[in-house]
C-alpha cells in the first residue's frame, strides 16, 4: 500500500514505498490548513508575486534586483526558475517564501496578501506553509539523520507538545525517511552521508511539517549530474504524487526540464520560457 505524504503519521500502517504512482486527490488536502475556507481559491494561483520589486544598497547605490516580477503558480505545480547568476533567483524565492518583504508589490497566498502581515504570522505562516531546501543541505553536523529531520518539528512546537507526541513525530519522520530512501541511515551524522544522500535528508526534512509548496533553491547545483538527476526525478514523483506545489530554482537546463514550467529571471523580471516536456 502507498501512503501519501499527508497520510504519513496518521497511522501506524506498513511504511511506504517509493513510487511515481498518482494518488487520487481525495486523500490529499486540497484545502488551505490556515485559512478559512472562503479564503481559499481552489481555482486560482497556489502563490503569486504581483508587480514585486527589491532592490539591495550597495555602499551609496542602491541596486534594483526585481523590477516588477509577475508569477503566478497553480497549486500541484512543479515550476522550474533559471536566470543568470546575480539575476536575484534566491531573492525571489526568499520573498516569495516570506523569509524576506518586497519593497513594492505583494506576495499572495491563495490570492491572500501575506507580505504585510505582522511578523509573528508571517512567521507561522512560513513554518506551515513552507518547506526550504537549499544547495548546501544545511543540516546540522552534530545531530543524528533522524534528529535533523525531526528539527522543524522541534521548533514548530512547545516542547511539551513535541515530547508528548515523539513517538506519533518519530514515526512520520521515519516514513519520509524511506520515501527518501535513507531509512538504514537513521543514527548516521551528516558527516557520514554522501552529497546525495545529504540532499535525501534535506529534502525530508523539509517535508517533516507537511508543507503546502517547497521551494528549492539549486538542490542540485553541488551534486554530480546523475545524482542531481536523481534527486530531481524524486521532486518530481513527490509533485506528482502528493500535488506538493514545487518551485525550484536551477542553472542546469537538463534539470530544468523535468518540471511543468520553466520561466526565466531576466532584467529583474520573469519572462516564460517553454513548456518542459
Ligand atoms: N542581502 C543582500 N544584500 C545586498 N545585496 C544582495 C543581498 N542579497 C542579494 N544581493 C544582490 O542581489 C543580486 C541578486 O542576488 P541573488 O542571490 O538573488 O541572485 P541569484 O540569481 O540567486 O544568483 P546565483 O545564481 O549566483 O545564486 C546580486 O547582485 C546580489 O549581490
Ligand atoms: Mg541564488
Amino acid at each position: 500500500m502507498t501512503k501519501t505524504m499527508a497520510e504519513i503519521g496518521s497511522t501506524h500502517g506498513p511504511a511506504v514505498s517509493f513510487t511515481t504512482q498518482r494518488t487520487s486527490s481525495a486523500s490529499i488536502a486540497t484545502q488551505s490548513r490556515w485559512l478559512p475556507a472562503e479564503g481559499g481559491h481552489a481555482s486560482g494561483p497556489h502563490i503569486s508575486a504581483v508587480a514585486v520589486e527589491k532592490a539591495y544598497r550597495k555602499g551609496q547605490h542602491k541596486v534594483a534586483v526585481l523590477r516588477g516580477v509577475n508569477i503566478n503558480v497553480r497549486r500541484g505545480e512543479f515550476l522550474s526558475i533559471i536566470g543568470q547568476s546575480g539575476s536575484g533567483k534566491s531573492t525571489l524565492l526568499h520573498l516569495l517564501g516570506l523569509l524576506d518583504c518586497p519593497d513594492i508589490g505583494e506576495v499572495l497566498l491563495e490570492g491572500q496578501r501575506m507580505d504585510d502581515l505582522p511578523v509573528r504570522t508571517r512567521d507561522q505562516l512560513r513554518n506551515r506553509v513552507f518547506g526550504f531546501i537549499f544547495q548546501f543541505y544545511h543540516l546540522l553536523p552534530e545531530l543524528s539523520l533522524l534528529e535533523n529531520v525531526l528539527a522543524p518539528l522541534m521548533i514548530r512546537y512547545s516542547a511539551w507538545e513535541f515530547w508528548k507526541r515523539r513517538r506519533e513525530f518519530r514515526d512520520r519522520a521515519s516514513e519520509i525517511l524511506h520515501l527518501v530512501g535513507l531509512d538504514h541511515r537513521l543514527k548516521h551524522r551528516p558527516s557520514e552521508m554522501s552529497g546525495g544522500e545529504m540532499q535525501r535528508a534535506a529534502i525530508a526534512r523539509a517535508l517533516v511539517a507537511r508543507p503546502e509548496i517547497l521551494l528549492a533553491d539549486e538542490p542540485t547545483g553541488n551534486l554530480d549530474a546523475r545524482t542531481g538527476q536523481e534527486i530531481t526525478e524524486l521532486l518530481a514523483s513527490l509533485n506528482e504524487r502528493e500535488q506538493l506545489t514545487i518551485l525550484m530554482v536551477t542553472h542546469d537546463d537538463a534539470i530544468a526540464q523535468q518540471a511543468h514550467r520553466i520561466v526565466r529571471l531576466s532584467e529583474g523580471q520573469i519572462e516564460a520560457v517553454a513548456a518542459a516536456a
